[in-house]
């Protein structure tokens, strides 16, 4: 089979081609990108687990833009361990129960004060008047960037621009925000290291030591953590920023398109609104905003059959996974009733497995409930054609036009 990445027709809707590869080339090499597609939920599940023959070290997250995109440089989701586990756990650790709390809070008032505003209009776009500031702000105070500052335009802009430059093929000036910010964010972390807050940038500043200085007691043990830089914390802090809201704004905008697609399901769910958890977990397997991750292949193997070399770079493919009809029977429907029991795989799996999980579900049920309540007639515009991010391994609208 020949696969074209680049139709309007993959780009609207991958699932039939997958379906295709998982029958008859489980395991397929795409030259248009010079790596392999992992299809099924087995071999899916069995490379992510496998860091020491599938690394993710010095790759970025989209073939398209190459490794040194600017959204991916240096960051977790490109490290093996053992640099891999020590900033995972510092990154983890930062993220304390207290400031999720604050977060779902915050999330809450944020879907109320955006929707108000909707109500007065009668066309709106779900994407840019909802999904994309909803998961903002609230992310940005756990981190700690203080909205009142001077500078709060320009991480306002630069978020923006993180959340549009694909939409818009604005990567040179990407590059140059990026630039920007991490100079702001030098400045930031110089002041919470002198007067330290309960955010995120504090807790990582406390573990950020010159090579010659002691080495505090959460970290010390591993070799590895010796030293946390200051572009490590950059690191970290950004892919937070593009993690927790670029995702999240995708997944909030397919959940919505699939609900106009289902519309019984938006009866069910404004009758018992307990069941928008389980929509939300639904609509990950179902139309999930991360195709699949890359990996390249640390020895020569074999993977269904097919010589993988050395090197050789594989995408372990969550959409085609998530669709395996020998795990999600019926898999093409999108069912809130659905046994839990077989783990989708949205979030991967393994060492890199998202830990920003509890965020996703939060934000997107919130943005879900505070919806429904709040609109009981809205429809697609459908004089506006869909269109989708012109990527392989995101998967979001651009717009999503409605009347209401
Ligand atoms: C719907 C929303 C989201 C989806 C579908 C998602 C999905 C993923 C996936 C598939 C990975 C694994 C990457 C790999 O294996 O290479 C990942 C990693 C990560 N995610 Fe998420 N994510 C979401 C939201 C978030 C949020 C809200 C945050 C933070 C607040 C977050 C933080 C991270 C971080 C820090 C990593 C890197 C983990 C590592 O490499 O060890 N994500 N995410």
């Amino acid at each position: 089979m020949r696969l074209d990445i680049h139709t309007s027709e993959f780009r609207a809707n991958p699932y039939p081609f997958f379906r295709e590869l998982r029958e008859y080339d489980p395991v397929h090499r795409l030259d248009a990108l010079d790596c392999w597609l992992v299809t099924r939920y087995a071999d899916v599940q069995a490379v992510l687990e496998d860091s020491a023959r599938f690394s993710s070290q010095g790759i970025g997250t989209d073939p398209e833009y190459g490794p040194d995109s600017v959204l991916h440089g240096r960051s977790l989701v490109g490290m093996d361990p053992p640099r891999h586990t020590c900033l995972r756990g510092l990154t983890i650790r930062s993220l304390s129960p207290r400031l999720v709390k604050q977060f779902e809070n915050r999330t809450r008032l944020l879907a109320r004060e955006l929707i108000s505003k909707i109500q007065n209009k009668t066309h709106i776009d779900f994407i840019a008047d909802y999904a994309v500031p909803l998961p903002m702000l609230p992310l940005f105070e756990v981190l700690g960037i203080d909205l009142s500052s001077n500078s709060f335009l320009q991480w306002k802009e630069w978020i923006q621009m993180l959340l549009t430059w694909r939409r818009q093929g604005r990567e040179l000036y990407a590059r140059e925000q990026a630039q920007i910010i991490f100079e702001n964010l030098c400045h930031l972390m110089e002041l919470r290291k002198k007067d330290p807050r309960d955010d995120v940038i504090s807790y990582l500043v406390r573990n950020v030591v010159p090579s010659h200085s002691v080495i505090p007691s959460e970290v010390e043990g591993s070799p590895a953590c010796k030293k946390v830089t200051t572009e490590d914390c950059f690191g970290i802090v950004r892919l937070l920023l593009v993690a927790g809201t670029e995702a999240s704004t995708n997944l909030m905008g397919n959940a919505l398109l699939a609900l106009l697609n289902h519309r019984h399901c938006i009866e069910v769910l404004k009758k018992d609104p307990l069941l928008i958890p389980k929509f939300v977990e639904e609509v990950m397997r179902f139309d999930g905003p991360v195709v699949g991750v890359l990996r390249r292949a640390t020895m020569d193997l074999e993977l269904c059959g097919r010589k993988i070399r050395s090197g050789d770079l594989v995408i372990p493919l969550f959409a085609s996974a998530n669709h395996d009809e020998s795990v999600f029977p019926q898999s093409g429907c999108l069912d809130l009733y659905r046994s839990q029991e077989q783990k989708h795989l949205a979030f991967g799996a393994g060492i890199h497995y998202c830990p920003g999980t509890f965020f996703a579900r939060t934000q997107t049920r919130i943005a879900i409930e505070e919806w429904l309540s709040a609109f009981s007639n809205f429809n697609r515009d459908e004089t506006q054609k869909l269109e989708y991010l012109d990527s392989f391994l995101f998967r979001g609208l651009k717009s999503l036009e409605l009347k209401i």
